[in-house]
């Protein structure tokens, strides 16, 4: 469907052109001083130089021909050459009309369907999550959705960080822990046993120790870096031991995930691009692309015309073992075999820029990606601590996504018990609204900061009521929903908005027909805090209606009806919104 913009620019365009203008200078926008008009046109302005005539000139020809179309409440000139337009609020009722029965909600969808990859979330095997997964995660999963809505063929892809020097560390761990274990033997010709030889809870206390030890003792070290080695030439015990430990690590992150309401389509990981790691290197030495360079594999990528210098990309080491940006490479070609995508976005915090533009200048140079696919670097800053340093857990450990999901359900819970939430819940109830709502408080005090900033995770802030919080856009739905079910057991009715009453009402389908436009620029600047803010502007002009209406009391029918519909309408946008930004609705609160 169309937005009321596009409407009313085709309704100018046919004005314009009437009068021999071109219809480029035709664009309807949002009015900037709503308290003159609702739109503007600011053509006539450009179009002056064009015509070599005064833009009042121009906007009065213009205003002319719009005499008697229906649609306008009223055209005015402003000096010097703006066109200010009112509707009539039949107009904007039939238009909400249209939004209301429309399945994507009133919002455009692209023509053409792109397939679209998201490199998202990329955490580490056996490695403890960090705040930039969290927020990799979160950030990604909105885009992703918001790409998807928007027509998109989308496909997110979690990049498992699985293949790299963290698994030898932990199998050389678990080898110096457990030698008689069967995939150490590699004589051992049988089957090996089904499950892994350590839970999640030991495969998190393993790799620090390795780690640790890797640090102290240089003949562990070169133990680990030989394991590594092996288990990517897939020696069979440690492939297997590795396959066992990829899947303890991935149950667990399945269910963090899971409570944070993000979901991959792909779950694939470095270790999935190994295959063609080999047959890489062998082209791009053979193409003339790599050469050595003090014993390691580089490839060159400095352009004459570059603002920034962007060193070789270094393909192996002098000990001819590869490197991060080599199974990026790779993943490129399985990715192009897999699933042709028309577009990348690599969602990755700020630091690891450069590297991704040092994959995709590569990728393109050899020729492994079409030179015309966009790929993006979507970056973003770090959640800090109210110290302004990276968030930790209390202790001062690394943060476990487990446990930030426990602190934030229990502040919530907390704030529910100390009244600010109205009780009368099953304790089971309380519990599952607690979860979402303290995930909605830590992911909307994420993402309603544009994403390549720094911000303060402060919970106690994130879970207030008022203000542009997670809770606030919760408990406006919630109470919204509470409203229409009351409703509908006094067996009240409603259809359509057929009239507006008031101006409350009329800002808020005002507001509500901004969305459109709003979730473009989003998406063109892969900016989900635009997506929070139109979820903030809906609910706070819908909030003011509210307080100053009657609804369930109104008397007069039609009027009751109308206030029925249009809070329907903002029920089903503000869940649409949040569903954009992967926030569940508790349901009640
Ligand atoms: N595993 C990486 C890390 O922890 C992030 C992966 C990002 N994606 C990518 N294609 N490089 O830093």
């Amino acid at each position: 469907m169309q937005t009321i913009r596009t409407k009313l620019t085709k309704i100018m365009e046919k004005a314009f052109e009437a009068c021999g203008y071109d219809t480029k200078y035709a664009g309807v926008i949002r009015s900037d001083r709503p308290d003159l008009c609702q739109f503007q046109c600011n053509g006539a302005l450009a179009a002056a130089k064009e015509y070599r005539k005064a833009p009042a000139m121009i906007a009065g020809d213009v205003i002319k021909q719009l005499e008697g179309e229906s649609c306008f409440k009223s055209v005015a000139l402003a000096m010097p050459g703006f066109i200010n337009i009112i509707v009539t609020d039949e107009y904007l009722c039939e238009h909400m009309k249209e939004m209301a029965a429309d399945d994507n909600t009133g919002i455009p969808k692209f023509e053409q369907d792109k397939t679209l990859i998201v490199d998202y979330g990329g955490p580490n095997v056996a490695k403890p999550l960090h705040v930039g997964h969290l927020r990799s995660a979160i950030i990604g999963e909105s885009l992703k959705r918001l790409a998807k809505t928007l027509g998109n063929k989308t496909i997110g892809d979690i990049h498992l960080g699985d293949w790299g020097l963290q698994m030898g560390l932990v199998i050389s761990e678990i080898e110096e822990r457990m030698p008689e274990l069967v995939y150490f033997d590699e004589s051992y010709e049988g089957e090996y046993p089904e499950s892994a030889p350590v839970d999640f809870a030991e495969l998190s206390e393993i790799y620090p120790s390795a780690s640790k030890k890797s640090k102290e003792d240089e003949a562990f070290k070169q133990k680990a870096q030989k394991a590594t080695k092996e288990l990517q030439e897939k020696r069979r015990g440690y492939y297997e031991l590795w396959k066992r430990l990829r899947e303890v690590s991935v149950n667990d992150l399945k269910g963090s995930y899971r409570k944070l309401n993000v979901d991959f389509e792909a779950w694939l990981g470095e270790s999935d691009a190994d295959e063609y790691i080999a047959p890489m290197i062998e082209k791009l030495v053979a193409d003339g692309f790599a050469y050595e360079s003090d014993g390691a594999l580089v490839v060159d990528l400095a352009l004459e015309d570059d603002k920034e210098p962007i060193p070789p990309i270094l393909i192996t080491k002098s000990d001819g073992s590869q490197l991060y940006g080599t199974t990026d490479l790779a993943t490129i070609i399985q990715r192009e075999k897999d699933f042709k995508p028309d577009e990348y976005w690599y969602v990755i915090d700020n630091r690891q820029a450069l590297h991704i533009r040092q994959v995709t200048r590569c990728a393109k140079k050899a020729g492994l990606l079409p030179e015309k696919t966009p790929v993006t670097f979507v970056g973003f800053g770090t959640m800090n601590g109210k110290d302004g340093k990276p968030y930790k857990t209390r202790d001062g450990g690394i943060m476990k996504l487990s446990d930030l999901i426990a602190t934030v359900t229990d502040a919530a819970a907390e704030r529910m018990r100390s009244g600010a939430f109205t009780s009368e819940f099953s304790e089971q109830q309380q519990k599952s609204a607690a979860e979402k709502i303290g995930v909605a408080a830590l992911k909307f005090g994420d993402l309603i900061n544009h994403r390549t900033k720094d911000y303060i995770f402060d919970i106690d802030r994130f879970l207030s009521f008022e203000g542009k919080t997670g809770p606030y856009l919760l408990y406006c739905v919630v109470r919204i929903r509470s409203l229409l079910a009351k409703a509908k057991e006094a067996g009240m009715t409603y259809s359509a908005m057929e009239d507006v009453y008031c101006d409350s009402a009329r800002d808020v389908l005002l507001t509500m027909m901004a969305i459109p436009d709003s979730l473009y620029k989003a998406y063109d600047e892969k900016a989900p805090n635009i997506v929070c803010e139109c979820a903030y502007d809906l609910a706070a002009s819908y909030n003011k209606f509210y307080n100053e209406n009657k609804i369930l009391g109104e008397t007069d029918e039609a009027k009751r009806a109308t206030w029925l519909a249009l809070s329907a309408a903002v029920e089903k946008m503000l869940a649409y919104l949040l569903d954009i930004l992967a926030i569940e609705i508790p349901e009640r609160m």
